[in-house]
């Protein structure tokens, strides 16, 4: 949980009772938005699926999905609405959620992306992910995705590496 000087956010896993509410962000947030019903199943029905979502007093501002298989998370989406945007509120979904995966066993993550979306791959990169190859017209209008992982135990060489050169 979450308190600014102008709001009170409260970072949560969503349950059932959120759909309704994460179907509208996914719809202020993406050309061809996931449906009520993808997350409807997603959420109450796939085991592999953990989901976090952003809330004000009043209302879901976002979320973000991934499925855990044995010992790889995989990001299914991510999206803040647009009133809400630039104001830190992906990083703290997006942190809580890497916690839940690891509590699931994830030790590495992965996601695509549009190559357009400048924004979320600044944001993927900040949090360690690194582009390591490209899908071919992966999206519905033809666009390309960036395949982008993220390795827990490079973070660690990374972090020693930092440690070496400070001592
Ligand atoms: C991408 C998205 C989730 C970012 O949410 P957000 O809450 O605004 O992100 P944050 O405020 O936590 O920003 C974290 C980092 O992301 C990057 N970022 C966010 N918005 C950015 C922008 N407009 N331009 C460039 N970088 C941006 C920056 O690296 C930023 O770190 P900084 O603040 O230290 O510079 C949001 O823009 C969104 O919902 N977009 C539409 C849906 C989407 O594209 N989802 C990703 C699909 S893979």
């Amino acid at each position: 949980m979450t308190f600014t000087a102008k709001h009170w956010i409260k970072i949560r896993r969503a349950t059932g009772d959120d759909v309704d509410a994460i179907t509208e962000v996914e719809k202020r947030s993406f050309p061809k938005p996931w449906s009520r019903e993808d997350f409807e199943k997603d959420i109450c029905d796939n085991i592999l699926a953990t989901y976090v979502l952003a809330e004000t007093r009043k209302e879901v501002i976002g979320y973000a999905g991934i499925w855990v298989v044995i010992d790889e998370g995989h990001i299914t989406n991510v999206a803040v609405h647009p009133d809400w945007r630039d104001q830190g509120i992906a990083t703290m979904i997006i942190l809580s959620m890497l916690d839940a995966a690891r509590e699931k066993g994830a030790t590495r993550f992965t996601l695509e992306v549009r190559t357009s979306n400048a924004p979320a791959i600044a944001l993927y990169e900040k949090f360690g992910f690194r582009a390591v190859g490209i899908r071919k017209k992966y999206y519905e209008n033809g666009e390309d995705a960036a395949i982008m992982w993220k390795y827990d135990e490079n973070d660690k060489l990374l972090t020693s590496e930092k440690d070496a050169e400070t001592r």
